[in-house]
């Protein structure tokens, strides 16, 4: 019988090395996280399942020589082919001889969300810069296609008139919609930011009347307000669009829900304490929740909903998040989101004096 059976069930993956440094136990947690079977790590050394498997070598051997009995510490591992493990690694001298080390590695989930969100800034920061390049060069030429076809409609025969007419007409439609889609992507940067006190209780009671008249039946709109929460400055009106556009999504996704009459919508605010926003920390931090009840995002966009132009939606152009993370951004926030089926959760951070 296995003496280390009481391990099986803990959360965090448990090995535990021989004296040669070879593995003689691995819980169910650890098999996951270095993904094999207990079987097929056994007798192996801990080392060779990451690309840095030396610095896990290292700490075994100290442990050996009881240069210590117990350390922490935080470790990235690089695992072959796949993502870089972030772990906080417990390394615990024991008092059995064939089994001297036990580690235990748990998952630095706050450092991968750290990453997880410089990784969004910086993309977005580069898209930001091709976006707006890429709006110029459209828009430029727009005017004057859209100039062309309008002289060419004058100067049809009026036998023909009316047949061909139609596809100048299809010229000047489409032309105006790119002119409001090109319109929509430079919005951000051009416009002013128009700094005042904002109550963010005043952006919910907007966005919940305009969702409200648009949405009027099927579904429900719960309000769970911390009225403690100060004011701060900034554009309440970017802040609204920001907060609509989210709060938009969840309607529009949950059609299926408000059919039925179960649809349901949250605004939440709270108090944050002790936030980090871009490498900056904050002492107190607005937290705005935008939650839903409804089918949850599509996960083969769920990484990319921030990026411009990617939409689950027919007719989306995929612009409403974009704009709202740029919104935020220039309030020094950041909105992350959690989604599965049944309960998508916008939060969006931002930071108060
Ligand atoms: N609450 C939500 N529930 C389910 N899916 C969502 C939710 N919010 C966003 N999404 C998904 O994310 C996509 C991107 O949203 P975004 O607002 O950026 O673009 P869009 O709604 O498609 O177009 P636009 O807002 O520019 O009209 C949506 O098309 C939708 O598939
Ligand atoms: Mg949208």
């Amino acid at each position: 019988m296995n003496p280390f059976t009481g391990l099986d069930l803990l959360a965090s993956a448990v090995i535990i090395l021989d004296p040669e440094g070879r593995i003689s136990y691995v819980n169910p947690a650890a098999e996951n996280m270095l993904d094999g079977s207990a079987k097929a790590m056994l007798q192996q050394r801990l080392g060779r399942f990451f690309v840095n498997g030396d610095t896990i070598d290292e700490l075994f051997h100290q442990a050996l020589r009881h240069q210590f009995d117990d350390k922490r510490l935080d470790l990235i591992l690089e695992r072959h082919g796949r993502d870089a493990l972030h772990v906080h690694a417990i390394v615990t001298v024991l008092d059995t001889p064939a089994t001297p080390v036990l580690i235990e590695l748990r998952e630095n989930v706050q450092q991968l969300k750290l990453d997880r969100e410089e990784r969004i800034l910086d993309q977005s920061q580069a898209n930001k810069e091709l976006i707006r390049n890429l709006a110029h060069e459209i828009k430029n030429p727009l005017g004057g296609i859209r100039g062309a076809a309008q002289l060419l409609e004058l100067e049809l025969p009026e036998r023909q008139l009316k047949e061909l007419r139609e596809y100048t007409q299809v010229i000047i439609k489409e032309a105006d919609r790119l002119q409001t889609l090109v319109d929509r992507l430079l919005a951000p940067h051009r416009r002013p930011h128009i700094v005042g006190d904002v109550n963010i209780h005043e952006v919910c009671e907007r966005v919940r009347s305009l969702i409200v008249a648009e949405f009027p039946n099927g579904l429900m709109i719960k309000r769970d307000y911390d009225l403690s929460l100060p004011e701060f400055r900034g554009d309440q009106e970017q802040l609204i669009q920001a907060v609509l556009n989210i709060a938009h999504n969840a309607a529009q996704a949950l059609s299926e829900r408000i059919e039925k009459g179960d649809a349901e919508l949250v605004l939440q605010t709270r108090v944050a304490r002790q936030i980090t926003l871009a490498k900056v920390r904050y002492r107190l931090a607005l937290d705005l929740h935008i939650i839903d009840n409804g089918p949850g995002i599509p996960t083969d966009i769920q990484n990319r909903i921030f990026y411009p132009l990617v939409s689950g939606r027919n007719g989306g152009s995929g612009l409403g998040l974009t704009l709202a993370q740029t919104f935020v951004q220039q309030h020094m926030g950041f909105i992350s989101c959690e989604s599965r089926p049944g309960l998508t959760d916008f939060r969006i951070l931002i930071p108060l004096p």
